[in-house]
């Protein structure tokens, strides 16, 4: 892979990842795996929801935070699977840098091993006992609208729609609609006009909720069961 396609990475005086190419954090500077729970997991009803072949879909992979705290979620509820979780990645992160970033969650590290000795060999598909992940490597752009399956939950979790705009836009949202089995969702940390206006016109029905920590409001998107 070029260079200039993995991700540039500082560390703040806290132990999180920043992205120097986006100027922005990879996760909530006030608690990532928590803001995770709250926004996506919750969000989305899980592990309520999960059943055998459930499918999760991520925009934005990183440092594989919400991934784990998915598995965490699918192993206590103790859940059938196979569950799915796809994730979209255009600057895969080395995977030394995500044993860095995990570090700061004892939780999530504890459950990483498997996954990051996938990763490391270069590997982009692990069963990790049931929950199935995958990583599509490319700007999801690209890649999403090529997918052949739909996801039950989206986690969309792109850097900040300021700083990467490219990943909140009408053309993707719609791509995620179309990538979305009826009566499926979508979450996101923010609330911005443009990201909510871009999920209705992609077809969901969307509702603002209470963010994690400082953030006001966060968004959860529905597809409606068509008849
Ligand atoms: C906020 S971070 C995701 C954090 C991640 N979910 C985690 O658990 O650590 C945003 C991610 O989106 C990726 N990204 C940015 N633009 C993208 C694009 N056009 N296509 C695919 N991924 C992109 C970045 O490289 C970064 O890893």
């Amino acid at each position: 892979m070029a260079e200039d396609q993995h991700a540039n990475v500082a560390w703040n005086e806290r132990g999180t990842p920043v992205s120097t190419r986006f100027d922005d954090p990879y996760f909530s500077l006030e608690d990532g795996l928590a803001e995770t729970r709250h926004t996506f997991l919750a969000g989305n009803d899980l592990p309520r929801r999960f059943r055998p072949g459930f499918h999760v879909a991520e925009l934005g992979f990183g440092t594989g935070l919400n991934m784990l705290a998915t598995l965490i979620a699918f192993r206590a509820a103790g859940a059938a699977g196979p569950v799915h979780f796809t994730s979209f990645e255009a600057y895969p992160m080395a995977a030394d840098d995500m044993a860095r970033a995990l570090a700061v969650f004892p939780e999530a590290a504890a459950v990483a091993g498997d996954f990051l000795d996938v990763w490391r060999r270069g590997e982009r598909r692990a069963d990790l006992g049931g929950f199935i992940v995958e990583v599509i490597e490319g700007d999801a752009r690209e890649t999403l609208p090529r997918w052949q399956s739909r996801a039950d939950a989206w986690f969309l979790d792109g850097f900040s729609p300021a700083k990467n705009p490219e990943l909140w836009g009408e053309g993707l949202l719609a791509e995620v609609a179309r990538h979305t089995a009826p009566g499926g969702t979508a979450t996101t940390y923010t609330a911005a006009g443009f990201v909510r206006r871009g999920l209705e016109a992609a077809g969901f029905v969307v509702e603002r909720r209470p963010g994690f920590g400082r953030k006001r409001h966060m968004s959860v998107a529905r597809l409606e069961e068509r008849a």
